[in-house]
């Protein structure tokens, strides 16, 4: 028998999920599936209600550019705003980009139409942020998970179809039998299990989660990311999972990004992030997470983040994060500092904290100028 979870659902997930066990490198080959280059999206701003005229753009993502291997988790993590949603929305083909390119198995997929794009679209799917409102409460919740099928009738016909849903609620652990509730009759927790068995249906190769659990209590949060990484094994699936607090994606994930106005600013493995971060925004969201150990938590230093996020449409001279950080000198506000395994003084002589960081002051410890 199953036993129940704190969200309610029936299944005998999170307690045999062999991901738990399994190390990254085991879970399979490592090319990458995904590769996005140099990535922007600017949006428009414009005046005149007649004549538009364009009067500048938000550049909600700016030059970003990373791999996604298959089969490993890649967590992007950054303040409200900084553009995740925008970037998930270019990944996964929802928005094209204003130039950059994403290559799925090596194919530019931002050239793509008609069919092919279609055909790209099942292998690429996204699980939103709020199960609340991602979920159309007038349908039950075997038309959510099969709306899929109606654009892709090739991966169940009409008479498979109930039999396919309901083995897809079997799947993230919830009872088959619920087929014909409704949204409102489920948790929180439930309703991500439809929104992901619904991502799933295609049977994607990637599946972009934007802000899965963010809605979620902490206990439920950790089930539905167990859940995750059971079917990454299972399905062996290569995410991209997308939250705003660095201690979410920190068990899920095999790499990281940390993003801030557009752009990334530092990437690494999880433990390059967490143990050796050499950027000062990925130092300051790291000191703002709290530390079990209470004796710890109150020795520690905390770097407050001064002063508001700028906006996306007018972002700062040379290094976006200048008017933030404690470290900056007029270098910063000169020259953009470029993602890439950090040179000159503060550079270790070797060991981890030698991944890409956007600073040019990058090094392991924080600089903190008393004020
Ligand atoms: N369709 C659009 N038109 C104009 N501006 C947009 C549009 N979509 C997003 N933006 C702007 O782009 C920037 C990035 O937005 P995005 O939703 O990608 O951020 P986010 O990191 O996902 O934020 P959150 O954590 O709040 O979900 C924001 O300033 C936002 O207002
Ligand atoms: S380049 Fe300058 S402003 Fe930017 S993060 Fe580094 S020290 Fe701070
Ligand atoms: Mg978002």
């Amino acid at each position: 028998m199953t036993s129940a979870t704190d969200d309610g659902a029936a299944g005998a997930t999170a307690a045999t999920a062999p991901s738990a066990l399994a190390p990254p490198q085991e879970r399979g080959p490592r090319e990458a599936i995904l590769e996005a280059r140099d990535l922007v999206k600017h949006y428009p701003l414009t005046q005149g209600i007649v004549i538009k005229r364009q009067v500048g753009a938000v550049k909600a993502v700016d030059g970003v550019s990373f791999e996604l291997r298959r089969g490993e988790t890649l967590g992007i993590v950054g303040e409200s705003g900084c553009g995740k949603s925008t970037l998930a929305k270019l990944v996964t083909s929802l928005e094209a980009p204003t130039s950059g390119s994403v290559r799925f198995k090596g194919e530019d997929v931002t050239r793509l139409s008609g069919r092919a794009l279609k055909a790209l679209r099942r292998n690429i799917q996204m699980v939103f942020q709020d199960p609340y409102t991602s979920l159309n409460p007038r349908m039950t919740v075997g038309d959510i998970v099969g709306e899929p099928f109606d654009i892709h009738p090739e991966v169940a016909p009409k008479g498979e179809r109930r039999r396919k849903v309901q083995e897809l609620l079997d799947v993230v652990g919830l009872n088959p039998e619920y087929v014909n509730r409704y949204p409102h009759q489920f948790s929180g927790g439930q309703r991500q299990r439809i929104g992901i068995a619904r991502g799933l249906a295609l049977r994607p190769e990637i599946i972009v989660a934007d802000e899965p659990v963010s809605a979620l209590d902490v206990s439920v949060q950790a089930q539905v990311i167990n859940l995750m990484e059971r079917l990454q094994d299972e399905f062996d699936l290569s995410y991209i999972f997308i939250a705003h607090d660095l201690s979410v994606v920190r068990h899920i994930s095999d790499r990281v990004g940390v993003m801030y106005l557009g752009k990334l600013v530092e990437t690494g493995t999880e433990s390059e992030i967490y143990e050796y971060p050499t950027h000062p925004y990925t130092q300051a969201l790291l000191s703002a997470v709290p530390v079990p150990d209470p004796e710890a938590e109150e020795r520690r230093a905390r770097i407050v983040l001064d002063g508001d996020v700028p906006s996306p449409a007018d972002p700062p001279s040379g290094c976006r994060f200048r008017t933030r950080c404690r470290k900056a000198d007029e270098r910063c506000a000169r020259e953009e500092p470029l993602l890439r395994v950090p040179e000159g003084p503060g550079r270790p002589a070797e060991g981890p904290a030698l991944h890409p960081s956007a600073c040019h002051y990058a090094e392991e410890k924080a600089r903190i100028v008393p004020d």
